[in-house]
């Protein structure tokens, strides 16, 4: 009984995870069903002394120190409750299960509710930072009661990535608080995902870099401001060639995204919340458009589109650059928007300056950007929105013609920038002190007698329109 954790499911992600935990001295003990995947565990490389494994849950309990820490990597869904099935019978009061997986946030805290009945503290902890991350320092996002992290600190704190020496974890409030977050930086992941393709596909189509130059001017990018795990991920794509023909992978894959619902998942809340990421929400819609590819293939033909208007390379690159950088702060902008309300909605507590900080390694949002973003959110723990951050106002500003310009002549163009658009005009409404939305309540007052209020008076009126 002497083993510090315990981690279930042995995928990937749980196998490189238990090794990081080892690696880092602590004694750590798998359990899998898979007799193949304990065996695989037991071949990898990493401090193999502070590792075991085995298919017997008895064996696994028994092997964990009190109070037992146990780890789930396992898919998110029922998988999660049957595995909590399995461990019950054997757990004591005080230990604790930790689901390391992109659980939906309601089903946390059902689950938090159900084991706290039963006396185990149960965490919904979000891991980021894929496969890599798992094994050399993720960025993670634990929720759960504050007293029992206190025996989780330790290790989270030893295995996951850091930032200047800073762990890039940290209690983040009771309950599903963890997934929520979780949930949210998956959101805002979607959000710039989405807007590093599309400004590839402007600059191919407008002036044809090839994917060399493609490459160094992402490369360049991560070099400045934009520097930030996507951008560098994104260079090296451009530089793989094809592993099964000639020329460059990138050039050979099926233009269809997958997703596994946790950027849906953000836009759906945040509709719940009343909390406007439109562009998240495009991110999601251009995945459900990018599936539609037999549909968009019979489209193409039925409709003519412009040439690209001619334009400077070096012109566009510039663009390209102020216009990614712009819409990479309103990205964050709106999933911490998102964030900030929820917390009050869920009585989180959050502290954004916390989770921006968090952010800064291991994720895979991880961008010299979230520094600016946690001191912003130092300055002003109530700040609702970056965009009315002081230290905001002139990064932002100062991109505004830019963007501007790249969305007009994308729309010239015929060249799809959702992302960017998305985020260009929610910024423009945001910052409307008078927007056109008078006329809606009057729509509604005139077809409903929905009523309105007035700018210069008190209460609550109805008209007989046309009267
Ligand atoms: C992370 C990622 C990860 C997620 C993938 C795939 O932070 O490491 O967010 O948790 O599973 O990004 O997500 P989709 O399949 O929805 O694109």
């Amino acid at each position: 009984k002497n083993y510090d954790f315990g981690l279930v499911g042995l995928g990937v992600m749980g196998r490189n995870f238990i090794l990081n935990v080892a690696d880092n001295d602590f004694k750590a003990f798998g359990y899998d069903l898979d007799q193949e995947k304990v065996d695989a565990l037991k071949k990898e490389g990493g401090n193999l002394e502070k590792v075991d494994a085995s298919t017997e849950i008895e064996t696994f309990v028994e092997a964990l120190a009190a109070p037992r820490k146990i780890m789930l990597l396992v898919p998110a869904g029922k998988i999660v409750d049957q595995v909590i099935e399995t461990l019950l019978p054997h757990l004591d009061e005080g230990d604790i299960i930790i689901d390391g997986g992109n659980s939906f946030f309601t089903d946390t805290d059902r689950r938090e509710a159900y084991l706290k009945d039963k006396g185990i503290n149960f965490f919904g902890a979000g891991v980021s930072g894929g496969a890599e991350g798992a094994r050399k320092g993720p960025s993670i996002m634990p929720g759960g009661n504050a007293e029992a992290y206190t025996h989780i600190k330790p290790i989270f704190e030893a295995v996951s990535a850091k930032f200047n020496g800073e762990p890039c974890v940290a209690h983040l409030g009771p309950k599903s608080a963890g997934n929520y977050v979780k949930m949210v930086h998956n959101g805002i992941e979607y959000g710039l995902m989405q807007l590093t393709s599309e400004i590839y596909d402007l600059l191919k189509k407008s002036v044809g870099l090839d994917n060399d130059e493609l490459h160094q001017v992402y490369d360049l990018w991560n070099k400045g401001r934009l520097q930030s795990f996507l951008v560098e991920i994104t260079a090296e794509i451009f530089k793989q060639d094809d592993d099964l023909g000639d020329g460059r992978l990138v050039d050979k894959i099926l233009d269809k995204a997958k997703q596994k619902g946790t950027g849906k998942w953000t836009s759906q809340n945040a509709m719940d919340l009343g909390i406007p990421v439109p562009t998240i929400d495009v991110a999601v819609s251009m995945r459900e458009i990018s599936a539609l590819k037999e549909e968009r293939i019979v489209a193409d033909k039925l409709y003519d589109r412009p040439a690209p208007l001619p334009i400077d390379k070096d012109k566009i690159i510039a663009l390209a650059e102020e216009s990614l950088y712009f819409a990479f702060i309103i990205a964050y902008a709106q999933g911490l928007h998102q964030l900030a309300d929820a917390s009050k909605e869920y009585e989180y507590d959050l502290d954004m300056s916390v989770i921006a900080k968090i952010w800064r390694a291991g994720c895979i949002i991880r961008a010299g950007l979230l520094e600016d973003i946690s001191d912003a959110y130092t300055a002003d723990k109530e700040l609702p929105n970056l965009l009315l951050a002081p230290s905001f106002v002139d990064k932002v500003q100062g991109t505004l013609a830019s963007v501007r310009e790249t969305v007009a002549y994308a729309a010239q163009s015929g060249i799809p920038v959702p992302g960017l658009s998305s985020a260009l005009n929610y910024f423009e409404a945001y910052t409307s002190s008078r927007l056109p939305l008078n006329v809606i309540q009057a729509q509604r007052d005139n077809f409903g007698s929905h009523t309105y209020e007035r700018i210069d008076r008190e209460g609550v009126f109805h008209t007989e329109w046309g009267k």
